[in-house]
């Protein structure tokens, strides 16, 4: 009672925050340009003003939260949890206008990543914005920059001065099948027929259960059996598609985008006409913003072709946070907060994005649906080695003559994938070790390099395919390197919910660091962080180190 008259008397007291800039909130309504706001583009807004300025200040956020009607500490967390919004006080200067990222994830890190972060710095003192940062999927070309969104492959002091002293920022768009060559092809015939009922949707939906397609962002849930469940869920029901491609060592998902994005799109409409689906979001990570473009453009083709007749498309973008891949970390992230997995049950299938049941798949799943469903499960399961069916798409980087995705039969041994696939290893380079899934999924030594790859075959090595990303070490290349270098990328982008993998990944970072291993207390991290973190991130994170310990004890340093 006696606080509230004291707040009645006094209104400095009722003030929450700081106050409205009002000069700042009317070039903040010109520059975001909208007819009304929405709290669930809260991301979208922030990269605006990132855009436009270079950083976002604090007079802005504040004119954000009054122009969306929340709190100031609601955009604050947003904002600072994402790594590409630079937050910077009133009173504290602006970073440099340019930022140049270094990816310095394994393939670019063996490729000499940090040497050309050092001469870059030593190059721009600081006129520039050098900035370390994780895979970039791009890991082919090793090692990458991006000036501003212009990524540099093969990356040198040359081309990235180059680069910044010709102001080319913005991505070279590659060539790909737009949607005129692609009709020609018979596109989009498959979408109509089903649209139709010429073709019949369920018959759609047995093929694709009968190929095994399983979702290729990682987790290799049956595709098939996720559209009938969601089939079964109330309406309205929407999808997400995954295009967050953060797993290190993973660039699929963006080399299909850049060469055919409209089997993409088609399987993506195929999936809502079969599941019935009321509205789709695809999230894309920040860094493809050549895909970006390609995909502003074809989507609009497709609005203007097809008007009404399909569902609303919203194209997101992600801010740099390896955790919103995670399902249930991107549906957050898509309501504009941040990207913080949910705990399940329910699961998104069920209770997903805005409370509605959720189809979420990763971008590739979508992308064969067409060719299964148009040249029948048989064709799909003809595919395959040592026992396994189906294609896949390995994204190989490292030590190989030919990096680069190869799309090759499901069960594929790694030394065949070398052989076969990637051009063998480059001179003067042994095969040492591989990630056979990307930074997650564990590290085998070259004398296991006859385990088929696929889902499950990796399961009793402690290691397992998720993504694809094979990264290939050759014995220049020390296997404890690459997993401190790991376990360093899972502590950046631990996002801090869970105690066992907040406190795990960032203990286990500093012990890998020292001379000497304490490999008991390792081993009991690893199995607290396994076993009691809340999401895939934290349950896979110490994969790379139990590989260590288990595959290659001669390195740890006694
Ligand atoms: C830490 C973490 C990161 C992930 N990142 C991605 C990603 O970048 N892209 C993706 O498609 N799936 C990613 N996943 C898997 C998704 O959670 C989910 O299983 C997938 O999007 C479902 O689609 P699918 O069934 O078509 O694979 C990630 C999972 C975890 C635990
Ligand atoms: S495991 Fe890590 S990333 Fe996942 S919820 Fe916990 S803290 Fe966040
Ligand atoms: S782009 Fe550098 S490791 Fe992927």
């Amino acid at each position: 009672m006696e606080i509230k008259s004291k707040l009645k008397k006094n209104k400095k007291l009722r003030q929450r925050g700081r106050k409205v800039n009002f000069g700042i909130r009317d070039e903040l309504v010109k520059l975001l340009n909208v007819s009304s706001y929405r709290r669930d583009h809260l991301i979208e807004y922030l990269h605006v003003i990132q855009d436009n300025k270079g950083h976002i200040n604090e007079d802005f956020m504040t004119a954000l939260a009054h122009l969306l009607e929340i709190s100031q500490t609601e955009v604050y967390e947003v904002a600072t949890f994402y790594h590409h919004f630079d937050i910077i006080k009133s009173d504290q200067t602006a970073p440099p206008s340019l930022t140049v990222r270094v990816c310095d994830s394994v393939s670019c890190e063996i490729n000499g990543a940090n040497e050309l972060a050092q001469n870059l710095n030593d190059y721009f003192k600081g006129t520039v914005r050098i900035q370390k940062v994780p895979c970039i999927g791009r890991c082919q070309n090793a090692p990458v920059a991006v000036v501003k969104f212009n990524p540099i492959d093969n990356a040198n002091l040359k081309n990235v001065k180059q680069a910044v002293d010709a102001k080319k920022y913005m991505p070279t768009i590659p060539d790909y099948i737009d949607m005129n060559e692609y009709i020609k092809k018979d596109g989009y015939e498959l979408f109509e027929k089903v649209k139709n009922s010429e073709a019949d949707k369920d018959r759609v939906l047995l093929e694709l259960e009968n190929s095994n397609l399983r979702g290729l962002g990682g987790a290799g849930f049956p595709a098939g059996k996720k559209w009938r469940i969601l089939k079964e869920q109330k309406a309205p029901r929407l999808l997400a598609v995954n295009i967050d491609e953060g797993e290190p060592g993973t660039f699929k998902d963006r080399f299909y985008l850049e060469s055919d994005p409209h089997r993409f799109f088609e399987g993506m409409l195929v999936a809502c006409e079969v599941v019935g689906i009321d509205k789709v979001y695809i999230y894309l990570r920040d860094e493809y913003a050549a895909v970006r473009d390609i995909m502003t453009d074809e989507l609009k083709k497709i609005r203007d072709k097809y008007k009404r007749s399909i569902p609303q498309i919203e194209l997101r973008r992600g801010a740099g946070a390896y955790i919103c891949g995670e399902e249930s970390a991107m549906i957050e992230s898509i309501e504009g907060k941040k990207g913080m997995p949910r705990l399940r049950p329910p699961f998104v299938a069920q209770v997903g994005l805005f409370g509605r049941p959720t189809l979420e798949h990763n971008m590739e799943t979508l992308y064969w649906v067409r060719d299964i469903a148009e040249k029948g499960a048989s064709w799909f399961t003809s595919y395959g080695r040592n026992g396994r069916k189906g294609l896949r798409s390995f994204s190989v980087s490292g030590r190989v003559n030919n990096p680069g995705v190869h799309l090759a039969p499901a069960g594929i041994t790694v030394k065949e994938l070398i052989d076969e696939y990637a051009g063998g290893m480059i001179k003067g380079h042994e095969f040492y070790a591989y990630f056979p899934g990307g930074a997650s999924g564990g590290i085998l030594p070259a004398s296991m390099s006859n385990i088929p790859l696929d889902f499950d075959t990796l399961n009793e090595y402690d290691c397992f395919i998720g993504s694809a990303a094979i990264i290939i070490l050759s014995d220049q290349d020390t296997v404890l390197k690459a997993a401190s270098t790991t376990m360093s990328f899972f502590e950046h982008e631990s996002c801090g919910k869970c105690t066992p993998c907040r406190v795990g990944t960032s203990k286990a970072t500093k012990l890998m660091g020292q001379k000497k291993w304490d490999v008991k207390l390792l081993n009991d991290l690893a199995t607290v962080m396994s076993d009691a973190s809340i999401c895939g991130l934290g349950q896979a994170a110490s994969n790379p180190l139990k590989s260590v310990i288990k595959y290659f004890p001669e390195e740890i340093k006694k």
